[in-house]
């Protein structure tokens, strides 16, 4: 099998295992992961082949529904806070959903979109849901987002049912059980959650300058703290004036799911990709799933996660 790299990788791609259980897209596993096929064949060649990374670029980096959409405004508004002060009555993320100010790494190149990445001025914010190994290299800062897997899971199936239509499946009869079986399994977009924290997290423990490891839940206990620690490491640190002036809470605040939700782009718009934007916006809190899960569905889900995860030295 030649790597994502060579030019006859898309027709070699019928090669690999197939899932498409999993609406809407179908996967295909590869370098241990379940990509969906279209990131694997055009998305993932095109950010290792055409992407040209700067030293100061920002990658964000999340398994899917981990608090990619709310990661995405945090970082956006604080690298382009000196163009955008959080309190601008125009400011981008009050017209815009946080997926049209940051753009995909992969996922824009695989949507046919194009993503002008050499034209977004320094230092660009970049997002990406590809996991560690399958990262163009030379970039340079990556901060990542994990979450709870169970929430995860929750949030992923109920998105996926409301915004299925906009590519066109039927995502209805698509059960919670019939998710969490397949999300146990790893077979899921970009699954095994897991697996993706994991690298992520023994990235960060090897290069700590390199890669940020935030958590969702954390980020939401705190998340002026957790601004803080973002700033510091995109190499933007708020001044003791700016703590002053109270603008990393006005970011925050900018960014919270309440004010995002009340955005009119966000309630009644879809993003550049076609996506209904208020899909992105739900609840926003952490446990969830057990509004929607059995105590035995989260008790397998837990487990699984915990076989996994056997040996990595990291635990939710
Ligand atoms: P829930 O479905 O549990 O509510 P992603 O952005 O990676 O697609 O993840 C979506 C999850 O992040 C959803 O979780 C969504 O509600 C939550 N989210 C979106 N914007 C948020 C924000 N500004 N603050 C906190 N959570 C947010």
């Amino acid at each position: 099998m030649d790597s994502p790299h060579d030019d006859g990788f898309a027709s070699e791609m019928a090669e690999l295992p197939l899932e498409t259980r999993y609406p809407p897209f179908a996967l295909r596993q590869y370098a241990g992961f379940w990509l969906p096929e279209r990131t694997l064949a055009r998305g993932l060649p095109a950010a290792r082949d055409r992407f040209a990374p700067r030293p100061d670029d920002v990658l964000l980096a999340s398994f899917p529904k981990s608090g990619t959409t709310w990661l995405k405004a945090l970082a956006f508004a604080t690298a382009r806070r000196a163009a955008h002060p959080p309190s601008a009555h125009d400011h981008p993320l009050r017209q815009r959903n946080p997926h049209d100010c940051v753009p995909f790494l992969g996922i824009g190149f695989a949507l046919d979109k194009d993503v002008e990445l050499e034209a977004l001025p320094s230092p660009r914010v970049l997002a990406t849901h590809l996991p560690f190994s399958l990262l163009p290299t030379g970039r340079s800062r990556v901060v990542y987002v994990c979450r709870d897997p169970k929430d995860v899971l929750v949030s992923c199936w109920l998105f996926t049912r409301k915004v299925s239509e906009s590519v066109g499946v039927d995502a209805e009869s698509f059960s919670l059980r019939e998710a969490m079986e397949l999300f146990c399994a790893g077979r899921c977009m970009y699954g095994p959650q897991w697996l993706h924290v994991a690298e992520y997290w023994e990235a960060s423990r090897r290069a700590a300058g390199e890669v940020l490891f935030l958590r969702y839940e954390e980020m939401l206990r705190d998340p002026v703290g957790s601004l803080r620690t973002m700033a510091e490491f995109m190499g933007c640190a708020f001044s003791p004036e700016e703590e002053e002036r109270g603008v990393a809470r006005a970011i925050v605040e900018l960014c919270s799911l309440d004010k995002l939700k009340k955005v009119e782009a966000n309630r009644k718009g879809r993003t550049a990709a076609g996506i209904k934007a208020d899909a992105y916006f739900r609840k926003g809190v952490a446990g969830d799933w057990s509004s929607h899960m059995t105590p035995e569905m989260g008790k397998m889900v837990d487990e699984a996660v915990e076989d996994g995860l056997q040996g990595s030295g990291f635990s939710f």
